[in-house]
């Protein structure tokens, strides 16, 4: 299986480690700023390099699959280009700018017959797994409801790089953490939402005490016009619900992400607390399931292995494993509409202030 990358953005370490991990060579790489490509490829052996994907897919004939970590704009026409000339395609989160795009994208790969499979690592977090392992045996029963949360107190990426630029990102903290949203809808069997209710909050994106530890510089003049903060209500079609908090900056004690749930048999709780915010090795990682046996009320902790990456490399592996058959998706781009669909709801319905029907 021979891969090539497309932007040699944070992610891409991640991307290059899972391939390879599941036996697969990554042979070329692209990117506007070619310097950044060979910083990123030279030292792990990569020798070609291309300044697009369209020179990169002429120059490989034996590529069978692409990856994509550009700025959330450019995320639609190549994740496109690339199934268009028969690549597989594995796409950094959010999966577009909104649900419209998503709708093209997953049209093509249907013609296409690909898989285009998206970077929604939190999928493929060891806990992750565990707890949809215990769902799917049936010990949690039909989930009524979930909250799922990724609240950050600091930690606005970048003022005034493409990530605070609607135009190019999309959104702000809704669009960019996606990712427990996502997880809560898995727990959940993806079921077709029916309304969503929705708040937009702008506090503190003009306050540097407010800035991530990680990531991108300031850029002095950009554009900040994305939310730091959302707060949401879900219902499904099938009755189910969800509430959702989503953060860059909020008044918070700390940095949370979790997702909780209430199930009819047992509920439970896949959850990150975090000591000092958006410091990784600071993290607590915890896996529970709350029951009831023998008319005690009980508690399961689900002992799991820390996974420092978060999942971002076995959802590589999980790419190049789904291609192979080897094993199925951890996710679709049928449900990539649906979280697609979600998001613009959410916007929509404070924009409007009033519940908004998804269809
Ligand atoms: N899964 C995760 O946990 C996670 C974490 C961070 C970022 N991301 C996602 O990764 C993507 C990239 O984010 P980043 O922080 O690495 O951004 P970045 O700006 O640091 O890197 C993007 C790279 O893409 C290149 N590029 C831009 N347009 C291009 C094009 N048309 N063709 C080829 N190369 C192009 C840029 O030159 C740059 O090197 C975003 O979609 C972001 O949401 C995911």
């Amino acid at each position: 299986m021979k891969v090539g990358i497309v932007g040699a953005g944070g992610m891409a370490g991640y991307h290059y480690d899972g391939f390879v991990r599941a036996g697969a060579e990554v042979v070329a790489m692209a990117d506007t700023d070619l310097k950044r490509a060979e910083a990123f490829g030279k030292s792990r052996g990569i020798t070609r390099f291309y300044p697009s994907l369209t020179e990169m897919i002429a120059g490989e004939p034996g590529l069978d699959a692409v990856s994509i970590i550009t700025p959330n704009k450019f995320h639609k026409p190549l994740v496109i280009e690339a199934l268009n000339k028969g690549k597989h395609v594995y796409c950094e989160k959010p999966p577009a700018l909104n649900a419209s795009e998503m709708a093209e994208m997953a049209e093509a790969a249907k013609k296409s017959g690909k898989h285009l499979i998206f970077d929604l690592n939190n999928r493929a977090r060891p806990e992750s797994q565990a707890m949809i392992r215990f769902i799917r045996e049936g010990i949690v029963g039909k989930i009524n409801s979930a909250q799922a949360y990724w609240i950050r107190r600091t930690g606005i990426p970048g003022f005034g790089s493409w990530f605070t630029n609607k135009a190019v990102s999309g959104g702000g903290a809704l669009l960019d953490l996606p990712h427990m949203l996502d997880l809560a809808m898995y727990f959940m069997g993806y079921p077709e939402p029916d309304q969503v209710l929705g708040s937009v909050f702008y506090d503190f994106m003009d306050n540097r005490y407010y800035k991530g530890p990680w990531g991108m510089p300031d850029v002095a003049g950009g554009v900040t016009d994305v939310e730091s903060s959302i707060h949401a209500m879900v219902t499904f079609k099938t009755g189910q619900c969800l509430m959702v908090r989503s953060s860059w900056a909020e008044m918070n004690e700390r940095e949370i992400v979790s997702v909780t749930f209430q199930g009819q048999k047992a509920g439970g709780m896949v959850e990150r607390l975090f000591e000092r915010d958006g410091l990784d090795d600071t993290s607590i990682d915890r896996c529970l399931l709350f029951r009831e046996e023998f008319g005690h009320q009980t508690d399961l902790k689900v002992k799991i292995e820390k996974d420092e990456s978060m999942g971002r490399i076995n959802m590589a592996v999980n790419f190049i494993e789904a291609i192979e058959g080897k094993a199925a998706p951890y996710n679709t781009p049928h449900e990539a509409l649906i979280l697609m669909k979600v998001i613009d709801g959410i916007y929509a319905s404070a924009e409007t202030k009033q519940a908004v029907k998804i269809t």
